[in-house]
C-alpha cells in the first residue's frame, strides 16, 4: 500500500482551487452528482470520489443505486454488525476491522466508506439498533474512534453518523428529539465526542430528525457550535441521504455536501442566495474548501490495482464473531459440547443464518458460512430439523407439523442446538419494532423441545434484546445477534469448543417490554419524542431503580473462571482535572485459556445533583492461561469522571468521595475501593425541590409528569400534536394525511409501489412502507422529478386542504 495522506495535507490545496472556481462550480460542489458521486469539475482537473455504506463491511453499488439496501451491489466482506462487534470490548479488533473494509475501498475505488454509527440504544425496539454499538456511549465513542482509525489508516474516509439523537427509525425523517442540555451531552453526544476528538473522522454525517426544533442538517447549535468550535471538528459535514431541509441554512450553519445529488434545484437556491445577499460568499467558500478537501484527499490516495485478501478478510469476519458472542447461560457446564456426541440441529437459522440487517447496510457478501455446513464439515453425528417457517405467513398448520418433527428430531440425543431468533422483517432500518417478542411459532417450539430433551442449547440470532419466556427451561444460551458472513464457523467453533467464548453484553436485555426506562416515551408521538427518562438509560436506570433484569449490562459467561483480588489506587485524593493510576489483579482460576471484560465502574452520591448508582469509565480485555495471574494497571483522567453541567456548560465533578468498583458485568461487582476529588466549587443545577423523581427512582414503570420534564428541559416542551388535520403543509407526512380522502388514494398507491420495489425480496415491504408512508410531501418532491414533480406535490397540498380549483391549477401547470 502506498504512503497514505491526511486529510489536514489538502485544506491549502483546496483553498486555492476554490478561488479559482466560478459561483456555479462553488455551489455545485456541496452537493452529489448521484446517488453516491461527488461533482467533478474538468476544468480545474478535479475528480469526483464515490461514498458507499458502511457500517459493517462495504456495499458499493453497481446497478440502480437507493439508499435502502435494494439494488445490487458488490460482494464484499460482511462483518458483524456493531451491535455485536461492540459485545467484543475489543478496539483492536474494531481497528482490524475498520482497516479490512479500508482496504475493500480501495479495490472497489470508494473513497468514503459511511459509518460507523455511535447512535445510543434508547430503546431495544429501535429498528436500526443493530447497526448502532451500545448504550453506554463511553463504549460506543471508544470503539467507533477504532473503526475509524482503521478505516482511515487506509486513506479511506469514514463518516461518523448519525449526527444526532437519530434513536428511533419511526418518523426520522421529521421527528422533534425533545431533550435537555445535560441529557443530551451526557448520553447522546458523549459518543460523538468521544469519536470525533480521538478517531478525527474526515466527515460526520447528519441525521435526518429535528433536534429540539431544529433539523439536524441546518442546526447551528449541534453542527457548528458544538461539533465544530468545541470538539474542533476541522472536517466535511455530509447530510443524510435525503435530510436536506433549507440547503441555504445548512451551508451557513456548516452542512458542507447534500447527499445524493439534487439534480440542480438546491445548488440555484444556493446560486440565488448569494446573489441577494441572504448567504455571504465567506459562508459559501467554507463549505465548498470542505468538500474540496475530502474530494481532494479522496482522490491522492486511490490505488489503481490494490487487492485485498478476500481470504483474510474472511477469517477476520469469523473471529469478530468468535470474540463477540456471548454465552448467556450455561447450567451444569453443558457447553461446550463435543464431536462424539449425537446431536440435533434445529431452526431454519441453522441452515439460512440471519448475519445482517436489512436497509442500506445490507451487504452482498462473499461468503456465508452457515452453522448446518460447519457441523457436518467438523464430522458431528447430527440430525437437522427445521422447527419453524422463516416466511412471513407461513402455512396453515406448517408450525404444528414442524414442531413435530423437530420434537422427534430432538428426541434420545445428547444434545439438541436450537437456532432461534428475529426473523429479518421483525426489525430493519425504516421502523421500529412494536415489542421485544419472537415469533409465537419459536417460543412454542423451545417449550415443547425442552419436554422432549433436557440438553437444550439456543443459539439467539437478532440485532437486539428479545424476551426469553423459556429461559429457565433450556440449559445453555449462545448470543451470536447479527454474526456476519463467517457467523455459522464462529458459533459452532464456540458451541464445540474449538473457541472459547469472551463476548460481554454492551446493552441491558430486560425481562419485559414495561421494564424499559422509555416505554411510555418511545417513539414518541406524531411530531416530538419526549427524552424524559433523561440520563437514565440502560444500566444507568435499571441500576438506580433497583429493577430486575434477564441479563445485566456486561455479562457474559465463558468456559473458565476469573478471579479477581489486590486493588490499589495510587491517591487518596486527587484533584479535578488531574489523574490517577488503579491496578488489580486477575486470575484465570478454571482450565481453559480465554479472555476477560474488566470494567471499572465510578460511583458518586451527591445531595445536589441527580446521578446514576454507577457508570462506566475504563474497560479492559485481557487473555490469560489457565493458571496465570496479571496485575492490571490503567490511569483515569479525572477530567472525564464528571456530568455535564448546565449551570457552568462543562464538565465538572463535585468535591467528595467516589468509589471506584471493578466489576465483571455491572451487577458483579469484583474490587471496591475508593478516592477523592477536590474540585473549585462551583453552581450545580438543583432539581431537588422541582423536579425531585429524578432522583428517586423505584422498581416500577417509569414515569415523569409533564411539568418535572419542563422543569429539566428549562421551557415548555414544544406540542406533541395529535392527529395532523387543515391546512396541511409540505412538512407533513403520508402517514399524517392518510385518514383523509386523498391521503387514502395516495396511500394505496404508495402501498402498491412498496410491494413492487421490494418485490425481489419479501422482508424489505415493512420498510419500504414505513419509508414512504413516513416521508413528508417536502422530502418526496426533493428526492427529485421521479418520486413527486414540486408542482404534483404543492397541487396534493392543495387538495387536501380542499383548495380543488388551485390544486388543479398546480397539477395541470397553469
Ligand atoms: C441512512 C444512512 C446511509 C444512507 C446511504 C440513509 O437512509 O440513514 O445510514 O448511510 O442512507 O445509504
Amino acid at each position: 500500500m502506498k504512503e497514505r495522506q491526511d486529510i489536514k495535507d489538502f485544506r491549502d490545496r483546496a483553498k486555492e482551487l476554490v478561488a479559482e472556481m466560478t459561483l456555479e462550480e462553488k455551489a455545485g460542489l456541496c452537493s452529489g452528482q448521484d446517488c453516491w458521486n461527488t461533482k467533478p469539475i474538468e476544468r480545474l482537473k478535479l475528480g469526483a470520489v464515490m461514498m458507499s455504506d458502511g457500517p459493517h463491511g462495504l456495499r458499493k453499488q453497481i446497478g440502480e443505486a437507493d439508499n435502502l439496501g435494494i439494488g445490487e451491489s458488490v460482494p464484499a466482506v460482511c462483518f458483524p454488525t456493531a451491535s455485536a462487534l461492540a459485545c467484543s470490548f475489543n478496539k483492536e479488533l474494531l481497528y482490524e476491522i475498520g482497516k479490512a473494509m479500508g482496504e475493500e475501498c480501495l479495490q472497489e475505488q470508494v473513497s468514503v466508506i459511511l459509518g460507523p454509527g455511535v447512535n445510543q440504544k434508547r430503546s431495544p425496539l429501535c429498528g436500526r439498533n443493530f447497526e448502532y454499538f451500545s448504550e453506554d456511549p463511553l463504549l460506543s465513542g471508544e470503539l467507533a474512534a477504532s473503526m475509524i482509525k482503521g478505516i482511515q489508516s487506509t486513506g479511506v474516509s469514514a463518516s461518523l453518523k448519525h449526527f444526532a439523537v437519530n434513536n428511533q427509525e419511526k418518523r426520522r425523517m421529521t421527528i422533534n428529539a425533545v431533550i435537555d442540555e445535560r441529557t443530551l451531552r451526557e448520553t447522546y453526544l458523549k459518543a460523538f465526542e468521544i469519536a470525533v476528538k480521538k478517531g478525527k473522522p474526515d466527515t460526520v454525517m447528519c441525521a435526518y430528525n429535528r433536534l429540539n426544533g431544529e433539523y439536524c442538517s441546518e442546526n447551528e447549535y449541534l453542527l457548528t457550535n458544538i461539533l465544530r468550535k468545541e470538539w474542533g471538528f476541522e472536517n466535511t459535514v455530509i447530510s443524510d441521504w435525503g435530510a436536506v431541509h433549507d440547503r441555504v441554512l445548512g451551508i451557513k450553519t456548516g452542512l458542507d455536501i447534500e447527499m445524493p445529488g439534487n439534480q440542480g434545484v438546491n445548488d440555484a437556491k444556493v446560486l440565488a442566495a448569494v446573489k441577494n445577499g441572504s448567504l455571504s460568499l465567506t459562508e459559501l467558500d467554507k463549505a465548498a474548501e470542505n468538500a474540496c478537501t475530502l474530494i481532494l484527499k479522496g482522490l491522492a490516495n486511490k490505488e489503481k490495482d490494490f487487492r485485498y485478501d478476500k481470504k483474510e478478510h474472511h477469517s477476520l469476519a469469523v473471529k469478530a464473531l468468535e470474540e463477540s458472542a456471548v454465552l448467556l447461560k450455561n447450567e451444569g457446564k453443558l457447553l461446550p459440547g463435543h464431536i462424539g456426541q449425537k446431536a440435533a440441529v434445529i431452526g431454519a437459522f441453522a441452515k439460512t443464518l440471519r448475519y445482517q440487517g436489512a436497509g442500506s447496510s445490507k451487504i452482498h457478501p462473499l461468503k456465508i458460512e452457515n452453522p448446518w455446513e460447519m457441523f457436518i464439515e467438523f464430522g458431528a453425528d447430527v440430525t437437522y430439523a427445521k422447527g419453524f417457517s422463516l416466511e412471513a405467513k407461513p402455512v396453515n398448520g406448517e408450525a404444528e407439523s414442524l414442531r413435530e418433527e423437530a420434537c422427534q428430531a430432538a428426541g434420545g440425543k445428547d444434545i439438541v442446538y436450537v437456532f432461534a431468533g428475529l426473523p429479518e422483517g421483525y426489525e430493519s432500518e425504516g421502523f421500529d419494532r412494536g415489542n421485544m417478542s419472537l415469533p409465537p411459532s419459536q417460543n412454542l417450539l423451545i417449550d415443547a423441545i425442552c419436554e422432549e430433551n433436557e440438553n437444550v442449547v439456543v443459539i439467539l440470532i437478532g440485532g437486539a434484546p428479545v424476551e426469553l419466556p423459556w429461559i429457565h427451561k433450556v440449559k445453555a444460551v449462545l448470543l451470536a445477534y447479527l454474526g456476519g458472513e463467517g457467523a455459522g464457523r464462529a458459533i459452532v467453533n464456540l458451541l464445540l469448543g474449538y473457541r472459547v467464548p469472551s463476548g460481554k453484553l454492551a446493552e441491558t436485555w430486560p425481562i419485559a417490554l414495561e421494564d424499559i426506562p422509555c416505554y411510555h416515551y418511545f417513539p414518541g408521538k406524531r411530531l416530538t419524542s419526549e427524552y424524559r427518562e433523561s440520563i437514565y438509560i440502560g444500566y444507568r436506570y435499571y441500576e438506580k431503580a433497583g429493577k430486575p433484569v434477564l441479563f445485566p449490562f456486561g455479562y457474559g459467561l465463558t468456559y473458565t473462571e476469573f478471579s479477581y483480588s489486590g486493588l490499589e489506587l495510587s491517591e487518596e485524593v486527587c484533584r479535578f482535572g488531574s489523574t490517577f493510576t488503579l491496578s488489580f489483579e486477575l486470575l484465570n482460576c478454571g482450565g481453559r485459556k480465554a479472555k476477560e471484560i474488566s470494567f471499572i465502574f465510578m460511583a458518586h452520591k451527591s445531595e445536589v445533583v441527580f446521578l446514576p448508582e454507577k457508570e462506566l469509565r475504563e474497560f479492559i480485555k485481557v487473555e490469560l492461561e489457565p493458571g496465570e495471574t496479571k496485575r492490571i494497571s490503567m490511569t483515569l483522567d479525572t477530567s472525564t469522571l464528571g456530568y455535564y453541567n448546565t449551570a457552568v456548560k462543562d464538565w465538572y465533578c463535585e468535591s467528595g468521595e467516589y468509589e471506584v468498583i471493578i466489576g465483571s458485568s455491572s451487577r458483579d461487582c469484583r474490587l471496591a475501593g475508593s478516592i477523592r476529588i477536590d474540585s473549585p466549587a462551583k453552581p450545580q443545577p438543583d432539581f431537588t425541590k422541582s423536579a425531585p423523581s429524578y432522583y428517586r427512582l423505584e422498581n416500577k414503570e417509569f414515569t415523569i409528569d409533564e411539568k418535572e420534564f419542563a422543569t429539566l428541559y428549562g421551557r415548555t416542551p414544544p406540542k406533541s400534536g395529535g392527529r395532523a388535520s387543515r391546512p396541511y403543509s409540505p412538512e407533513n407526512t403520508l402517514e399524517d394525511v392518510a385518514h383523509t380522502f386523498i391521503g387514502k388514494i395516495i396511500m394505496m398507491y404508495a402501498n402498491w409501489t412498496a410491494r413492487k420495489v421490494s418485490k425481489a425480496e419479501k422482508e424489505q415491504e415493512g420498510m419500504m412502507a414505513a419509508t414512504i408512508r413516513e416521508m413528508s410531501f417536502f422530502a418526496m418532491a426533493a428526492s427529485g422529478e421521479e418520486m413527486l414533480p414540486e408542482h404534483v406535490m404543492e397541487g396534493i397540498i392543495e387538495f387536501l386542504n380542499g383548495r380543488y380549483i388551485a390544486g388543479l391549477r398546480k397539477l395541470l401547470k397553469f
